[in-house]
């Protein structure tokens, strides 16, 4: 079975109850549990870490023997030169993605470190970006 993971970074485990207006009020359990149950073909692990260490670590681990990688740093997107260069290191594919839109939030928001050692970027379709990565994956022939 080909194996895809969902990396995310700090505060996203607050999903539902954190500015629901800006991330929705679906916590992260229900909706990898959702996700896992309609991709039953496919298995989907999932990481958080508040720790920008952990999620290297977590990224370098995977990197090699992973499908794809789905990747949401949160606020390390915007800061971490760490997160970028294991993107880069690693041969797995990466997909980036963000829930809310963040080119209409702050400026600081607009910059990634990762995304120039991306597949691509999903941004600001909410929860659904994740799944639009995973058929992203899947389109390319996962
Ligand atoms: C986020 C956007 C980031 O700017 C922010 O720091 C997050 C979440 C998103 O998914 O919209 O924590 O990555």
């Amino acid at each position: 079975m080909k194996k895809l993971i969902i990396i995310n970074g700090p505060n996203l485990n607050l999903l539902g109850t954190r500015e629901p207006d800006v991330y929705g009020s679906l916590t992260l359990v229900d909706f990898l549990e959702t996700i896992k149950n309609k991709y039953t073909n496919i298995e989907i692990d999932h990481f958080q870490s508040n720790i920008e260490g952990e999620l290297i670590s977590k990224i370098q681990e995977v990197g090699f023997d992973f499908d794809g990688i789905i990747l949401n740093a949160a606020a390390y997107t915007h800061t971490s030169v760490g997160i970028g260069d294991a993107v880069r290191a690693i041969a797995t594919p990466v997909v980036e993605v963000h829930i809310s839109n963040t080119f209409a939030r702050e400026d600081f928001r607009h910059q990634s470190f990762i995304a120039p050692h991306t597949k691509g970027v999903i941004v600001g379709f909410g929860l659904q970006s994740y799944e639009l990565a995973i058929q992203s994956f899947i389109n390319d022939g996962l």
